[in-house]
């Protein structure tokens, strides 16, 4: 797969499938205007017939078009010109994308770009256009026979831009587009695969090949003599039942001087959570092999970073264990210390995320790191808080938490901020240790975040609680790749 932009003349455009927006209220748009006559009549006639009414998010294929220069057109619509925005134009160029990827195509041309969108520069566009193709054009098969894929091999998909001004913007922009596409798949990838192929190891073993990846890359992988050596009981105390040994992920990604702290990325890498002996009901517990996402996005933060080569020190960590039940399992009310000195009363062993994150945050921060964001899929308190549409987002500084939520939003990735402070950190009292690893039925996303805050001590850090938005359920179950897209904005902004 290529991306390419052109300035061609569109009155003699040649492609197998072009991309042309309309507009519901009849307005001409601006990048059909120099088109042939031909294929200005074959959309006008489509308009007129109410074949397609230029609905947001609406779609008409045109097939046997071959003699204007096109064999396929399809149009896509834009709703009402004067109400376009980057949403709707993000969600026709979805629309769009997603039919023009499953056709005969080899070589694709987007027009959608020449229109003017408020708040849209040629960088957006482009990217959007070329990370909504990629995740359009990802299928699981890892697990499956052989299933024949017609799609063509080499397509080209290009953008035709307005002037040569915007060519640089455009390149940067499909660059950009690229990465973080193939990095979300990357993590969708991870998500999708099963626990019993998609564990600890496993993870390690993925976690190297990036490092190969990279000469600015080294890993690191803590083994479980070495985490009781540093006294990561915490972490420890999660995989007592399982048969599969933790790892703690560490890699290093250097592209700026020594002297600049790096940004701290810390993924919850759970490759399966039966809830413990805490265990969890029988009703979609297969969906808990998507408890390693946050590792999982933080890995493919680290792959885009690569692919960008981004000038700046990155540190990732992801933490990998597995929570199942057994004769050797942690027991509710077992109490552990962890490698921060303090101890910890599990009185759910459900709440696994936050036990093995207080040794992973703390950690990181001997890596003296500017910011430090963890990513968990933590609780389902934030599933029923945001559903699935928002991350839920915490921090223990203003600036950061609103750099995460502008990063969210520029990459129609977002993530809400919800509250978090010392009000809340009764909830974690036990009459046994210094602290519980659960607090009471209510705010339950949040007391999962004060408890994290405990091990941060005064870094700069910020939560991405991902348990509504890592995978999709039912008909289209399966890993969404987020927040991949948040993080990597936030990376470009470093
Ligand atoms: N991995 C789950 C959180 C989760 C549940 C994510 C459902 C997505 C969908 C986490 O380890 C967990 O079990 N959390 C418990 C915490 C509780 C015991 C305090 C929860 O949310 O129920
Ligand atoms: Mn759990
Ligand atoms: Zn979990």
């Amino acid at each position: 797969m290529q991306f390419e932009i052109t300035t061609q003349n569109l009155n003699s455009l040649q492609a197998d499938l072009a991309i042309a927006p309309v507009y519901q209220d009849g307005k001409q748009a601006k990048a059909t205007a120099g088109l042939s006559a031909g294929l200005r009549n074959l959309i006008g006639n489509a308009m007129a017939s109410g074949d397609i009414r230029g609905k947001s998010g609406e779609t008409l294929l045109l097939t046997h078009t071959g003699r204007l220069g096109v064999r396929h057109l399809l149009l896509a619509g834009l709703g009402n010109r004067d109400k376009l925005d980057a949403a709707g134009w993000r969600k026709a160029v979805e629309a769009a994308v997603k039919r023009a990827e499953r056709s005969s195509a080899t070589t694709v041309i987007n027009l959608m770009g020449l229109e003017d969108v408020p708040g849209m520069d040629a960088t957006r566009k482009a990217r959007s256009f070329a990370e909504q193709w990629l995740y359009a054009s990802y299928r699981y098969t890892a697990t499956r026979k052989r299933v024949k894929d017609t799609r063509p091999k080499d397509r080209r998909l290009t953008v035709a831009i307005d002037g040569e001004e915007e060519e640089a913007q455009a390149k940067l922009g499909l660059r950009q587009g690229r990465a973080i596409g193939r990095a979300r798949n990357y993590a969708r990838e991870l998500g999708n695969l099963p626990a019993n192929v998609c564990t600890p190891a496993y993870l390690e073993s993925e976690a190297r090949k990036l490092a190969r990846r990279s000469t600015r890359v080294t890993a690191e992988v803590l083994q479980e003599d070495e985490m009781k050596e540093l006294g990561m009981n915490s972490l420890l105390s999660v995989c007592e039942g399982s048969e599969l040994k933790p790892r703690l992920i560490v890699l290093h990604y250097r592209g700026a001087s020594d002297e600049s702290p790096p940004v701290a990325l810390v993924g919850k890498g759970v490759t399966f959570d039966t809830g413990g002996i805490s265990l969890k009901p029988g009703r979609a517990m297969d969906e808990m092999k998507f408890d390693m996402s946050g590792a999982g996005s933080v890995l493919a933060a680290l792959h885009a970073t690569i692919e960008l080569r981004l000038p700046i020190n990155l540190v990732v960590l992801a933490a990998a264990v597995e929570n199942m039940p057994s004769g050797r399992a942690t027991k509710p009310g077992d109490i552990v210390k962890a490698m921060s000195g303090e101890t910890i009363e599990i009185l759910n062993t459900d709440a696994e995320g936050r036990l093995i994150l207080a040794d992973a945050l703390y950690y990181s921060l001997r890596y003296k790191p500017s910011k430090v964001v963890d990513v968990a899929t933590l609780t389902g308190a934030c599933l029923m808080a945001l559903g699935r549409h928002y991350s839920g987002l915490f921090a223990n500084n203003d600036d950061l938490a609103e750099e995460l939520r502008a990063a969210g939003e520029a990459a129609s990735d977002p993530a809400w901020r919800l509250p978090m402070g010392p009000q809340y950190m009764p909830e974690l009292k036990s009459n046994f240790a210094d602290m519980a690893n659960i607090g009471s039925r209510f705010a339950g996303a949040t007391t999962a975040a004060c408890f994290l805050s405990r091990f941060v001590k005064n870094a700069r850090w910020a939560h991405l609680d991902i348990a509504g938005t890592a995978w999709k359920t039912g008909g289209s179950k399966g890993s969404t790749g987020r927040p991949v897209p948040l993080l990597t904005e936030f990376l470009l902004g470093q």
